[in-house]
């Protein structure tokens, strides 16, 4: 259960409350993205850490240095567990958002976990060749993961089938945290590179990130129990 991040993509703090006290118990975590967080503010995500929850910042930071140290520290104040930087914003930027978060522990609050987003799911080998990247996406998810790495942050926010490469080259220490879960095939879906849940942890993923299998069934509680459960026939990596 403590692997399973369901993402409260949702319209109103009000669902997203609802949602999560049906889901309390059966997910390790909820992740809020920029769509719910634009809407609401930082009011529900106090509301969520009040009650315990792990909560995953999922706002993609992606800024100069010093703006993005600055939403970090006041990410680490709202009490979130995880937040996410585009490693895009570079060697200087990622140092900064690691010694922000770790700053926090001076101030005596929980040093949130800072995972790096590399290539986004949605752009294919034309699209990054359109904004000057020449190298096919796996070999930019790679570069990006190793620098993100390096530069002293957590883990990366990898597809399923990224993880078992990225595990090989960064280490078993390094974390990945994987969305484009599926108990199947969709047809129709926007996810095309999934894998379920237990293959993509025993790919190599710490975390995984579930939404519409969860947020759309007819219990999600019982939908995330059984997410948790078929973890638990892989090997976990905590
Ligand atoms: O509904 P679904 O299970 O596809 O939700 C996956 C979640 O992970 C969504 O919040 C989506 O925005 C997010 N995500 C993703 N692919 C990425 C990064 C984040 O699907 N590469």
């Amino acid at each position: 259960m403590d692997q399973l991040l369901v993402a409260l993509d949702l319209d109103t703090a009000e669902e997203a409350a609802r949602m999560a006290d049906r889901l309390r118990g059966a997910a390790g975590g909820f992740k809020v993205n920029v769509h719910l967080f634009t809407a609401e503010g930082p009011s529900l995500v106090r509301d969520l850490v009040r009650r315990g929850d792990r909560v995953f910042l999922d706002l993609k930071f992606h800024d100069i240095p010093n703006t993005v140290a600055g939403a970090v520290r006041a990410a680490a104040r709202l009490g979130v567990w995880m937040l996410n930087v585009h490693a895009g914003g570079g060697r200087v930027m990622l140092q900064a958002a690691s010694a922000a978060a770790r700053q926090s522990a001076d101030e005596n609050e929980r040093v949130p976990l800072v995972i790096a987003v590399t290539v986004l799911t949605s752009f294919d080998r034309a699209a990054l060749a359109e904004i000057g990247v020449t190298d096919a996406p796996d070999a930019q998810v790679e570069r990006l993961a190793l620098l993100a790495q390096d530069a002293g942050l957590d883990g990366v926010v990898a597809s399923p089938l990224e993880a078992a490469r990225l595990r090989e080259r960064c280490g078993p220490d390094f974390l990945i945290v994987t969305p484009g879960i599926r108990a199947a095939a969709v047809e129709g879906d926007d996810q095309s590179r999934t894998l379920t849940a237990g293959a993509a942890v025993r790919a190599g993923a710490n975390y995984i990130v579930v939404g519409r299998p969860v947020l759309r069934a007819a219990d999600p509680a019982a939908a995330a129990r059984a997410i948790a459960e078929s973890l638990r026939q892989g090997p976990a990596r905590t």
